[in-house]
């Protein structure tokens, strides 16, 4: 595994960023698992930003999202979808059709899972999968206590996730309950990770994660086993590795 400690959370994201513009000028019909969350809004901005001085070209790329919420539709403004078209995908030259994120709103949510986990596989697999981790170790939606070898599938939300994430929605009433998610399994079949994290209150669980056993209680710490990892974080955050 490699680490990379920035300052601050500008310098981890441009880091981040540089990294995933390699991938892109080196290959540029890449696959990239992408991730939401508050993680990852600086190096969608910095791509952007190289993307409109005409230094990358996102025209063959394409993506496939770690996860969204059941029951909500791409134009809801919580709905992962809304969140990768208003922070990235509306801003890039990338073909619509290029973009996967899961489909909050299907009626069989199994078959969703089917469907994506076949996507995935016809695309021929992840080259990058970009990670944040929740304060429980989560990634995706992978909840801590979950077998490591799952593909795509429906998770309901744990009250740790659901309380973290209620600031978004009006009441705590009005998150959802579940979610479908890239298992573990399908996270770790990408060619290579690239996981961020930034923030004093992130120490603890990066410390855990990369240091500490790996046992399911902890998804994030399944990635010791991943043969090319990288690690971006801020001081804080990898303040205590
Ligand atoms: C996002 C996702 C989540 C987040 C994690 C960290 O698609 O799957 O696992 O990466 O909850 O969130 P932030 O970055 O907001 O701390």
């Amino acid at each position: 595994m490699k680490i990379y400690c920035a300052k601050d959370y500008y310098g981890m994201s441009r880091k981040a960023a540089n990294i995933l513009s390699a991938q892109v000028i080196l290959k540029p019909d890449s696959v990239l698992g992408l991730a939401t969350g508050s993680s990852p809004i600086g190096i969608y901005q910095q791509l952007i930003a190289w993307y409109r001085k005409g230094d990358l070209d996102f025209r063959a790329v394409k993506t496939v999202n770690l996860d969204e919420y059941v029951g909500l539709s791409p134009d809801h403004p919580q709905s992962y979808r809304y969140f990768m078209q208003s922070n990235f995908f509306d801003h890039i030259n990338i073909p619509p059709e290029n973009t996967n994120v899961p489909n909050g709103l299907a009626q069989d949510t199994d078959a969703e899972c089917r469907r994506y986990n076949q996507v995935i596989h016809s695309l021929g697999g992840i080259d990058i999968q970009l990670l944040g981790m929740g304060h429980n170790g989560h990634i995706g939606f992978n909840e801590p206590g979950q077998a490591f070898e799952l593909e795509t599938h429906v998770v309901d939300l744990t009250a740790n996730t659901i309380d973290a994430n209620a600031r978004f929605f009006s009441s705590r009433d009005q998150v959802p309950r579940q979610a479908l998610t890239m298992g573990i399994k399908t996270i770790m079949q990408a060619q290579r990770i690239l996981m961020v994290v930034s923030g004093a209150d992130k120490a603890d669980i990066v410390k855990q994660a990369f240091t500490g056993p790996v046992v399911p209680q902890v998804p994030a710490s399944i990635l010791q086993m991943h043969p090319n990892v990288v690690l971006v974080g801020d001081e804080a955050a990898l303040s205590k590795l």
